[in-house]
């Protein structure tokens, strides 16, 4: 199973939720290949954001080792499923998309916590530390009942229909 995050600038959510999964697939022993892109090239090449690291690094995981990568239509190939965090991404993802198998593969991510609200993970960019904290809760969240899916073999578990 491979499993890509996608959000704005891949430097605060998805590298948060990449590095979460595989926290949890390694506690499980679940091998699986988890990685995280963005659509906006302004930090391609960056580490996460540093309320990022900190936040993560509070539950003693290191994310320090990402760097910011694009999204590419290849994604599309390489991954089985995609999660985002809002519509915006959603909309990028349609851009890319060549056909509807494509964007079958994707779902946001909190839809696995609350199926069908489509409910996003906002951006915290602009906002301090109550703001990542949140995004923390919100992607624990989502990753543990991911894990635990991924351990059970229900591969249908967070797809969307
Ligand atoms: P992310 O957050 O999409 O969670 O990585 C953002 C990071 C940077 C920007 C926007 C969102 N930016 O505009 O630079």
């Amino acid at each position: 199973m491979k499993i890509l995050f996608v959000c704005t600038g891949n430097i605060c959510r998805s590298p948060m939720a990449e590095g979460i999964l595989r926290d949890k697939l390694e506690k499980l022993n679940i091998p699986a290949e988890v990685d995280s892109a963005g659509f906006e090239e302004f930090h391609a090449g960056d580490e996460p954001d540093e309320r990022a690291i900190l936040t993560t690094r509070k539950r003693r995981i290191d994310i320090t080792g990402h760097r910011g990568r694009l999204f590419t239509t290849n994604d599309f190939d390489r991954f089985d499923r995609i999660y985002f965090m809002d519509s915006y991404h959603y909309y990028q993802l349609s851009m890319f998309s060549r056909d509807e198998n494509d964007l079958k593969k994707t779902d946001y991510l909190m839809n696995i916590v609350y199926p069908g609200r489509n409910l996003p993970v906002s951006d915290p960019w602009y906002d301090g530390m109550t703001a990542f904290e949140k995004v923390y809760e919100q992607l624990d969240k989502a990753c543990e009942i991911l894990a635990r899916s991924l351990k059970t073999n229900d591969q249908d578990y967070g797809r969307k229909k």
